[in-house]
């Protein structure tokens, strides 16, 4: 089956107060509208084949750009004239479809398996409403049935009797039109309403005439199709995701101390028996192996951590491989570009940025390492700087197997300390030192005997 599917995402979204255009505002890390996309792309890679159009308007250019990595068919709708006019505008690219399914850009949770359900149900042949029973319905289309329970029209609030404003039942937005259907539809929709705007829903009293019948499903859960107008309401589905990620991730066996102290903002991979602990963020694409543990306050970032790492609180990791065993932290900032190589450790107060960590070595406390190499077994003590910036260009530092590096070290780079080396506390290397050489450049001590303190005049 071919399921061609329209978003909806002209609108301005004037209520979020925003110069970011509605649909691009993030849940779980992401725009509004690539749930919807993926969501889609999902739903069609299930049911046959199909493209996936977006109707955009305000900020057309800005929604373009953020997702012009998609396979999408971009369609501006100049004015916004109704739902019914965006979906007219995306026909011409619908030609040869079974079925046209509409989607909201701002109503991201949307999950495949309801819209699933959805085509099935219309299969092409019938037009299929994704419906909701509210509590309270007001400000939405009313779903109206007939004596038989079939339905006979959505009426939209502005234009419903008080009759027609008591129905519980309304209209998600969400609907599946059969492709041989949807031009002549969509093409005589009139604006003769209060709003006086071209409304998609008047295609179901057209579907009702020509005895052609309406069905309807229901999503899963409701959050799904909740829609977005507001910052309280992006606040309030972010929390709502936010749960179902974390639940998703106890599922397949993390520990999770506690869900509503954990952020999920990118694609998570996970293995088994991970425990993450409060106030963890988790960004871009993350990979955890088996046996990782995340302490509180840490923010992961594109990072890829090995079997049975112990990161330890307040670090922070960004585009990192990290291999088995290491442990990081308290208080580390791996930058982009390091790799530990497996059991390395980085204790408190310790930057590292574009350096590989060979197998087993320390950086322990309180170092700056940039740009550097480090073989296996490396010990470099506590407050060891690199200084791999002359202010204009970056220079690498090269530290062979089992070197020692002492305490307050500077290693001005470019320069190479060979395997097992030592260099003595306190030195500032500017030359290369060979393997097994121990190396001291600082000032030689004098003790000075007999000296007596200054006195108060
Ligand atoms: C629409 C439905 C209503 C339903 C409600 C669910 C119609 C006529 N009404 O009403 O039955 O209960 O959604 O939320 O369809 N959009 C465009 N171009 C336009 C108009 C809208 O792209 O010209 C987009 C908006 O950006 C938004 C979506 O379509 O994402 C819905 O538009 P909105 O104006 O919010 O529709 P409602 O009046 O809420
Ligand atoms: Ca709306």
């Amino acid at each position: 089956m071919r399921a061609d599917i329209v978003i909806l995402a002209a609108g301005q979204g004037s209520r979020m107060k925003s110069s970011l255009p509605k649909v691009l505002h993030r849940i779980a890390g992401k725009p509004m509208l690539e749930h919807v996309i993926i969501s889609a792309q999902h739903t069609q890679k299930k049911v046959g084949e199909g493209k996936i159009h977006v109707v955009i308007g305000h900020g057309a250019e800005q929604v373009k750009t953020a997702l012009g990595h998609y396979d999408l068919n971009w369609v501006v709708q100049e004015e916004q004239l109704g739902t019914g006019h965006a979906v007219q505008q995306a026909l011409p690219g619908c030609q040869g479809a079974d079925v046209v399914l509409v989607l909201y850009g701002d109503v991201p949770l949307i999950h495949s398996s309801s819209l699933q359900s959805l085509l099935a149900a219309s299969n092409g042949e019938r037009l299929g409403l994704l419906t909701i029973n509210l509590a309270n319905p007001s400000g939405y289309g009313r779903i109206i049935r007939d004596g038989f329970g079939s339905i006979q029209a959505i009426v939209e609030d502005k234009d419903a009797t008080p009759e027609q404003l008591a129905v519980n039942e309304v209209n998600t937005g969400i609907m599946a039109i059969p492709g041989s259907q949807a031009d002549r539809w969509i093409n005589s929709l009139k604006n003769d309403n209060a709003q006086q705007e071209f409304y998609l829903t008047d295609i179901v009293s057209m579907a009702v005439v020509e005895e052609t019948p309406v069905i309807h499903v229901q999503p899963q859960i409701p959050i799904e199709v909740e829609g977005v107008n507001s910052r309280v309401q992006l606040m309030e589905l972010e929390r709502a995701r936010q749960r179902q990620l974390a639940n998703n991730l106890m599922i397949n066996g993390v520990t999770v101390i506690d869900p509503e102290r954990l952020d999920i903002r990118g694609d998570i991979k996970t293995g088994r028996d991970i425990t993450l602990d409060i106030n963890v963020v988790l960004e871009g694409d993350v990979e955890l192996a088996d046996n990782v543990c995340i302490e509180p306050g840490c923010i992961i970032r594109n990072s890829v951590i090995g079997e049975g790492v112990l990161i330890k609180a307040n670090s922070i990791v960004e585009n990192a491989h990290i291999g088995a065993g290491c442990e990081v932290g308290p208080f580390a900032r791996l930058r982009p570009g390091t790799e530990l190589q497996e059991r390395a450790r980085v204790g408190n107060f310790v930057e590292i940025k574009k350096t590989v960590v060979g197998k087993g070595s320390k950086v322990n406390h309180l170092s700056y390492i940039g740009d550097s190499e480090l073989g296996d077994g490396v010990n470099i003590g506590a407050g060891t700087i690199t200084c791999n910036y002359d202010g204009v260009n970056k220079f690498r530092t090269v530290i062979g197997d089992g070197a020692f590096i002492g305490s307050n070290s500077s290693l001005v780079a470019p320069v190479t300390v060979g395997s097992g080396a030592t260099v003595g506390a306190g030195s500032t290397i500017t030359k290369s030192v060979t393997d097994d050489q121990l190396a001291i450049a600082r000032a030689r001590q004098r003790n000075i005997e007999g000296w007596v303190r200054p006195t108060k005049k």
